[in-house]
């Protein structure tokens, strides 16, 4: 897939996932066959004003073969200045959010509040653009703001006709959250409407479920939650089987989050990836207790001990 003037190996994207698409969890869908992996969503604002805690979510590794990053904001101004900043010289693709749910942000006319503004979409997405030196500015939308809402097709348009290399459509309204299903219509009509290319997103979390997004004719999927604890998911959508040993995966992303935080934040972030990594094991509830106790990084992996066993 082609994103402005970057060729991507496939178009299988890990998204922006605040929380959750740190540079273990990065690393890991890159090695099992992602062709393109998000940074978490970071503030225009905050960037500006040297908010705390850009640095960690910025922070990408060597073997990261492309960079890209989220910027959320409303005022085209800030998103210029945040585009222009240093930190984000490193990133190839820069995407705008234009989906976020959550109601601090959506109060501020932020995230999924833009939907229903595509004149102020296409104004930040050109502004991106103009100040991105020929890197790829990208967006990303729901379907719509309350249920049953069509905006999709509005919003896209502005982020194409602003200059927009990609537009990823998560199928779902923002009133609905994460709940419902993901309308694959909705994606199918962006898909068709526009020229630049469209990855769809939402509820893939099986080669099933991959290919039915694939029959909208979108150029991308991008896989969230499918990939919490499951960086193989890449590989077994395209129908490969992969062997992996959980432990492991826990290892290495831990060793990534330590390269970038304190030990305890460390520990308290790996914490929420391990409840998905042992999801469905034998035994995960005691080993679950114990990870949850664990204050270092050794305990973390001692608790795990009893998988191999
Ligand atoms: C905990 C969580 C955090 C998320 N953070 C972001 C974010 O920062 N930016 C964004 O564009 N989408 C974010 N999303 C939405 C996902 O990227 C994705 O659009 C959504 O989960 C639907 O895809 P899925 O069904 O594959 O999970 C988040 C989702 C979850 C569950």
């Amino acid at each position: 897939m082609r994103i402005g003037n970057l060729d991507i190996k496939n178009g299988l994207i890990l998204p922006p996932v605040a929380g959750y698409s740190d540079v273990g969890m990065r690393k890991l869908c890159y090695r099992y066959g992602a062709g393109l992996c998000f940074t978490e969503m970071v503030s225009a604002k905050g960037l500006v004003y040297g908010g705390e805690g850009s640095r960690e979510l910025l922070y990408t590794s060597e073997e990261e073969p492309i960079r890209a990053v989220q910027l959320f904001g409303r005022e085209e101004s800030f998103i210029a200045r945040a585009v222009q900043h240093e930190a984000l010289a490193k990133f190839g693709i820069i995407d705008i959010n234009f989906g976020c749910p959550v109601p601090k942000v959506v109060k501020n006319g932020e995230g999924s509040a833009l939907l229903r503004e595509p004149e102020q979409i296409y104004r930040i997405v050109k502004a991106a653009v103009d100040a991105a030196q020929g890197r790829a500015v990208t967006g990303k939308i729901r379907a719509g703001f309350t249920k049953g809402e069509n905006l999709a097709i509005e919003a896209a348009l502005a982020i194409q006709e602003a200059g927009g290399a990609m537009v990823t459509v998560h199928g779902r309204t923002r009133d609905m959250f994460y709940s419902g299903k993901a309308d694959l219509t909705i994606i199918k009509d962006v898909k068709d409407a526009l020229r630049v290319p469209v990855v769809g997103n939402g509820d893939v979390t099986d080669r099933k479920s991959y290919l039915e997004m694939l029959s909208t004719g979108v150029d991308g999927v991008a896989i969230a939650r499918g990939a919490f604890g499951r960086p193989t998911i890449f590989s077994e959508v395209l129908g490969q089987s992969v062997s992996y040993d959980i432990s492991e995966l826990v290892r290495e992303h831990l060793e990534e989050l330590l390269k970038v935080y304190p030990e305890r934040i460390a520990v308290n972030n790996i914490k929420k990836h391990v409840v998905f990594y042992i999801k469905g094991i034998r035994g995960n509830k005691i080993i679950k207790e114990m990870v949850f106790c664990a204050k270092t990084a050794n305990e973390v992996l001692e608790a795990l001990l009893p998988i191999n066993s």
